[in-house]
């Protein structure tokens, strides 16, 4: 086993105000890792800084033995593949779903004109592996909201990357959908090759049986990480939500 991610006491302010503080993390491969705290304590910083989008002003940030700030940042992005409503939010509706893809590549977002055969080949590949190349030619704005997460996905998978990286990504989908993404994910996670993906969520059913660790973070600070059976307890829960014991068993321990 060895680190995917692997994170020293770091940092973060923003807007004048500290948002992570003094948080240490690490994954390694073979885990898929659940990522959980209050609205606005700190997860999408954290991703934002695994993906080069942010940088901590304090301590050390690695992505499998690459530290940040003695790498070639670009190199490490074609590693991390990335899935968000930033994203999502960020990519004009005309862009051909091909397009969006292939922009994957240099974790550009939105565009990206296809030259190669091996590149339209592993965006076709992606495309079917989410079971969505029915989507070649079509219009980004034209799609469903399940459409354009596929399409997501197979942007961010389209470099084969070590780390997917999920932030709240099934908060639009109907039940159906889903569940659909779930076998997606599923499925993924049980390939030969698969990346180890990290996923920031609110919903337990989103914590699937191939995740194995989960991280509580509670005001910028990770109160909580490890395996899934030690996270997934009332304690931890009333630390971080402050819900009680009883309202923890009720609705989250089943
Ligand atoms: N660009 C920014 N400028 C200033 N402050 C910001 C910026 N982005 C986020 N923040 C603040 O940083 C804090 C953490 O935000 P972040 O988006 O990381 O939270 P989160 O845990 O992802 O929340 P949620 O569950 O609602 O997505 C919040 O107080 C937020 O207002
Ligand atoms: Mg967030």
């Amino acid at each position: 086993m060895h680190e995917i991610i692997s994170i020293k006491n770091i940092s973060v302010n923003r807007g004048g105000k500290p948002v992570l503080k003094n948080l240490s993390w690490t994954t390694h491969s073979g885990e898929h890792w659940f990522l959980m705290g209050q609205n606005g304590c700190g997860k999408t910083t954290l991703i934002e800084i695994l993906v080069g989008y942010l940088w901590a002003q304090d301590g050390k940030v690695c992505i499998m033995g690459e530290e940040f700030g003695h790498t070639n940042l670009r190199d490490l992005r074609t590693k991390v593949g990335y899935v968000s409503s930033w994203i999502m939010k960020r990519i004009q509706p005309d862009t051909l779903v091909e397009d969006v893809v292939a922009s994957g590549v240099d974790g550009s977002v939105g565009s990206f004109e296809i030259k190669s055969q091996k590149l339209m080949r592993s965006v076709k590949n992606k495309l079917k592996f989410f079971r969505s190349l029915e989507l070649f030619g079509r219009k980004f704005g034209t799609l469903s909201s399940g459409q354009q997460l596929k399409c997501l996905l197979a942007r961010a998978m389209v470099n084969n990357p070590k780390l997917l990286i999920l932030d709240e990504p099934f908060s639009l989908l109907d039940v159906g959908t889903r569940i659909d993404m779930y076998n997606h994910i599923t499925a993924l996670c049980k390939t030969k090759s698969a990346p180890q993906v990290i996923i920031v969520t609110h919903h337990k059913e989103d914590i699937l049986p191939v995740f194995t660790h989960g991280l509580i973070i509670n005001a910028g600070k990770a109160i909580a990480q490890g395996r899934k059976k030690d996270i997934l307890k009332p304690t931890v829960f009333t630390k971080a939500f402050g819900i009680t014991k009883n309202n923890f068993e009720k609705y989250f321990s089943k």
